[in-house]
């Protein structure tokens, strides 16, 4: 039975991911900040594990790292992130080259950016002992550089910009996996905002199809839900 390890899983697209993955058969560990949500405790149990979580913690993610340390870990899917505490387009509130926050700002990178580097690096050796271990950060059409047409959000573009970069940069340091950048779309959630175009289940049931034919050559890649190339 395949396993996924979910950061993020108590709502939005983490807790999409976590239903859907159940839904296939799939050993899911899904990991949240709060493990007692009610939206996991009503998931079917057989298959779920329910890890506490907050990727900003180190020290946690190290122990829980400990914790696994023997399992095999199939997918990776570094979902946890934020905009702040707003979502789209409330966000833009805090994040503009005349009202920024930076408090805000470097809680932002803290959790998108740091965050992801920290998880990834703690569960490495657990996506090495799969067969073909696969690693998704997850990014967005706003971390895209050739992308930006309308300026704003300077610090959630720039932790998925980074997020992006050191994706490439596990892509040439751990041949053995394959690690890419991907951008879910605009999708109905909590920080996307009720004005967003795709359904979460719409967005992540492409996600599960695009990372189940991920070969080697995807790595280092920058895709879509779909799986198509979006532009760096
Ligand atoms: N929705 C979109 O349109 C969209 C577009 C592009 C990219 N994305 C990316 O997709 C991912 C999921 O976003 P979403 O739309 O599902 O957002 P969401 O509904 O706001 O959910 C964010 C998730 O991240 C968790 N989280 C935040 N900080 C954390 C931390 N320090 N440690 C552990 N978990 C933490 C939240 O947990 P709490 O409940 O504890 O806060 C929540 O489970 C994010 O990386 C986001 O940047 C989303």
């Amino acid at each position: 039975m395949p396993t996924v390890l979910i950061t993020g899983a108590n709502r939005g697209l983490g807790l999409e991911f976590t239903r859907q993955y159940l839904d296939c058969d799939w050993q899911v560990i899904a990991c949240t900040r709060k493990p007692n949500a009610d939206e996991l405790l009503v998931l079917p149990t057989a298959r779920l594990r329910i890890c506490e979580l907050d990727v900003t913690n180190h020290a946690i993610v190290d122990q829980l790292a400990g914790e696994l340390q023997d399992m095999p870990i199939d997918v990776l899917i570094n979902n946890a992130g934020t905009s702040g505490p707003k979502g789209a387009p409330e966000c833009m509130a805090y994040s503009g080259f005349n009202n920024m926050d930076f408090e805000i700002w470097r809680q932002i990178l803290e959790i998108n950016l740091l965050g992801t580097f920290k998880v990834a690096t703690a569960f490495r050796s657990n996506l090495v002992k799969s067969e073909r271990g696969i690693l998704v950060n997850m990014s967005s059409d706003l971390g895209s550089v050739a992308q930006n047409s309308l300026g704003n959000l300077y610090s959630y573009r720039t932790s998925k910009a980074g997020l992006n970069m050191m994706t490439m940069g596990f892509s040439k340091d751990w041949p053995d996996i394959v690690s890419v950048a991907m951008a879910p779309g605009w999708c109905r959630t909590e920080l996307g905002g009720e004005g967003a175009e795709i359904a979460p289940e719409d967005s992540v049931c492409e996600q599960i199809r695009t990372i189940g034919r991920l070969t080697a050559e995807y790595s280092g890649c920058f895709i879509d839900h779909y799986g198509e190339p979006v532009p760096w």
